[in-house]
């Protein structure tokens, strides 16, 4: 079975979050809506909701996440579910005995929710296959597979200032190659009707056949983001890199940063976005993370909370 028959039920419910691939237009505008009831909440709100009062939810990170992690534990306690948060390093132990162990120890306290991430891709669709039939699979990134959560937060902040994506222009740039949030945002933006997108970066950084998921390549930065509506920036993720990809990272800089100048050219409008972290000063210049109005980096750490609450919810709601 893959990850994107795995996580819908007969019924067309959702019961696990694998992967964005697959998954129908609906149950996306569902999720991104429900998000719309959970966003905007201010510092002195009452944010406490009692939707899984009584459930438990684990985070389980073997890999290390600031934003994932805690925005998904803040979701989890604002819908007032009892939380545990596992940070488990790798160990050179067998992973698929490993992760087999963890799970059934951790389903025998009676977990009904598992968030999961890893460095390998498909670890979360193996917890999905071993998990007793009343416990959902959430994914929190896997290897360079998926970032399910991370692609819908992206969507949600996109949404927010162009409610229709069918004349959209987005380019995502930077390390294609190992990214999972450049596949799970290509398949969110095809499911959602984007008009155009874009996958700019250099040779080495483009993965072979990325043009079977409908996105135009490019291997220049001015022409890929010149007339685009958002702009997606990626880290180098030199942690998945094996051997030499680039020459340097000033070169990568040079080449492909988002710098003052290259911002000045794009409309007042565009959108700046990351997934973080950002490496200041390798795929965008300086101060322009936090310190220019057409950057919403902050504005999707902040939607992080309301997707992966609508998520939650969604999946718990469509079990016993
Ligand atoms: N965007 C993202 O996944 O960030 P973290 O690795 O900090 O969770």
């Amino acid at each position: 079975m893959t990850g994107s028959s795995l996580q819908l039920g007969p019924d067309g419910q959702l019961r696990h979050l694998l992967t964005i691939e697959g998954l129908p237009r609906s149950v996306l505008r569902t999720l991104l809506d429900k998000a719309e009831g959970y966003a905007d909440m201010r510092r002195g709100d009452d944010k406490k909701n009692l939707a899984l009062h009584g459930r438990t939810v684990v985070n389980l990170f073997f890999e290390a996440s600031t934003r994932t992690r805690t925005t998904f534990e803040l979701a989890a306690k604002r819908l007032s579910a009892d939380v545990l948060n596992l940070q488990v390093s790798a160990s050179s132990t067998s992973k698929g005995e490993t992760l087999l162990d963890t799970l059934k120890t951790l389903e025998a306290m009676q977990v009904d929710l598992f968030v999961v991430r890893h460095e390998a891709s498909g670890a979360a669709q193996f917890f999905a296959e071993h998990a007793a039939p009343d416990v959902a699979i959430l994914n929190a990134g896997d290897g360079r597979h998926a970032h399910p959560t991370q692609a819908l937060l992206d969507m949600f902040t996109i949404r927010r200032r162009h409610p229709s994506f069918s004349k959209l222009k987005v380019a995502i740039v930077g390390d294609i190659l190992h990214s999972r949030v450049a596949r799970s945002d290509i398949h969110a933006l095809r499911i959602l009707g984007a008009a155009e997108i874009r996958v700019v970066a250099p040779r080495p950084l483009i993965p072979a056949g990325i043009e079977t998921l409908g996105v135009k390549v490019f291997n220049e930065l001015d022409a890929g983001i010149a007339g685009v509506d958002v702009v997606i920036l990626l880290r180098l993720q030199k942690e998945r890199m094996v051997g030499a990809f680039l020459p340097s990272t000033g070169e990568f800089h040079r080449d492909f940063g988002l710098t003052r100048a290259r911002l000045a050219k794009l409309s007042k409008d565009v959108m700046i976005m990351h997934p973080g972290p950002i490496n200041r000063g390798v795929e965008i210049e300086g101060d322009i993370a936090y310190g220019d109005t057409r950057s919403v980096i902050l504005e999707q750490v902040e939607h992080g909370i309301a997707v992966r609450m609508a998520v939650m919810e969604t999946i718990l709601a469509n079990r016993p």
